[in-house]
């Protein structure tokens, strides 16, 4: 019930147009140096999970939260433009942030990417686009991109099939696209089983998180029946494993260990009974993965 309230009072914010938030501000907890390496881990995760060794042309970067130091990297590799797109202006602090693009700046000798000294206003070609969803955002616009990335941004799109249809339809042929996507429950069953926020009924759980931007239960097996359908050429890699502590390399289902996959597949069926009723047809192997890369390319000859 608390959650019903929170998510009441996040609709009234909404609703008189205020755009600032705490979501996204991934920087504020880290020390300098903690967000270097944050940004370098994520640009890395992009480019291999891409299969590309640097972006070109024009990208667009999804939910980036507080700091555009991956759209740097990107710029640095080639990009020659980069869209950062979020619904939210998530709270930062302009001097840390400074700190951060100044040591950026130095470690990967990307001075001519400002205008100036290193900071968010100064970075050359990046158009930050905040205050709109990427529900609206594509679709209301004719530019086409050659990538698309987001990294725990999808869990909290109200209808992410439909951005993904979006930037699918603005991808250019020969594009990428990338999303990482944590299909946790963020924190809101805390010491309870994984997935107990898969037990709670449709309609208590969108009261609980249609204006609060938590977790919209959508699973692995949407995207994957969407992908299916789609045409595109698609994987999907298993980056993390409901019940599973252990850290391991990203890979598709059939490649991940089987004593991993049986340890997760357990933990699904002891909660199975209880499951709300849109989840007991979902097959166990796909209420286990508990953190997916989707990576889409577009043919050049679609
Ligand atoms: C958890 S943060 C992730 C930030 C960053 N990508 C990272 O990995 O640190 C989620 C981001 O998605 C943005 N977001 C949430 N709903 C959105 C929507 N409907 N359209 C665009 N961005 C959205 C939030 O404002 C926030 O910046």
């Amino acid at each position: 019930m608390a959650y019903v309230a929170l998510d009441t009072v996040q609709g009234l914010i909404s609703a008189f147009g205020w755009t600032k938030a705490d979501n996204g501000a991934a920087h504020a907890s880290m020390d300098l140096d903690a967000s270097v390496g944050y940004v370098g881990e994520v640009y890395g995760d992009y480019i291999k999970y891409a299969g590309i060794d640097h972006f070109s042309g024009t990208v667009a970067e999804i939910g980036p939260g507080d700091n555009f130091g991956v759209s740097l990297l990107m710029r640095k590799g080639g990009a020659e433009e980069v869209f950062a797109i979020d619904r939210f202006y998530s709270r930062r602090d302009e001097a840390s942030q400074d700190k951060i693009y100044e040591a950026l700046s130095q470690k990967h000798d990307m001075a001519d990417l400002f205008d100036g000294v290193p900071s968010e206003k100064n970075i050359l070609n990046l158009h930050y686009k905040y205050g709109e969803p990427a529900e609206t955002f594509f679709a209301d616009r004719e530019q086409e991109y050659d990538a698309l990335v987001s990294r725990a941004v999808f869990e909290h799109l109200f209808d992410p099939i439909k951005v993904l249809r979006d930037t699918t339809e603005k991808l250019k042929p020969g594009g990428v696209q990338v999303h990482e996507i944590d299909l946790r429950d963020h924190g809101m069953f805390f010491g309870h089983h994984p997935l107990t926020f898969l037990t709670v009924s449709k309609g208590l759980y969108r009261l609980m998180t249609k204006n609060a931007g938590r977790p919209n239960r959508v699973m692995n097996h949407v995207y994957k029946d969407w992908l299916q359908a789609s045409g595109l050429d698609f994987e999907i890699r298993i980056k993390g494993l409901v019940g599973v502590d252990v850290s391991f390399e990203p890979d598709t289902w059939d490649n991940l260990d089987t004593a991993l996959k049986s340890k997760a597949i357990k933990i699904v069926q002891d909660i199975r009974p209880a499951l709300s009723a849109e989840f007991t047809d979902v097959a166990d192997e796909e209420l286990a993965a508990s953190i997916v890369i989707l990576v889409l390319k577009k043919q050049n000859d679609t």
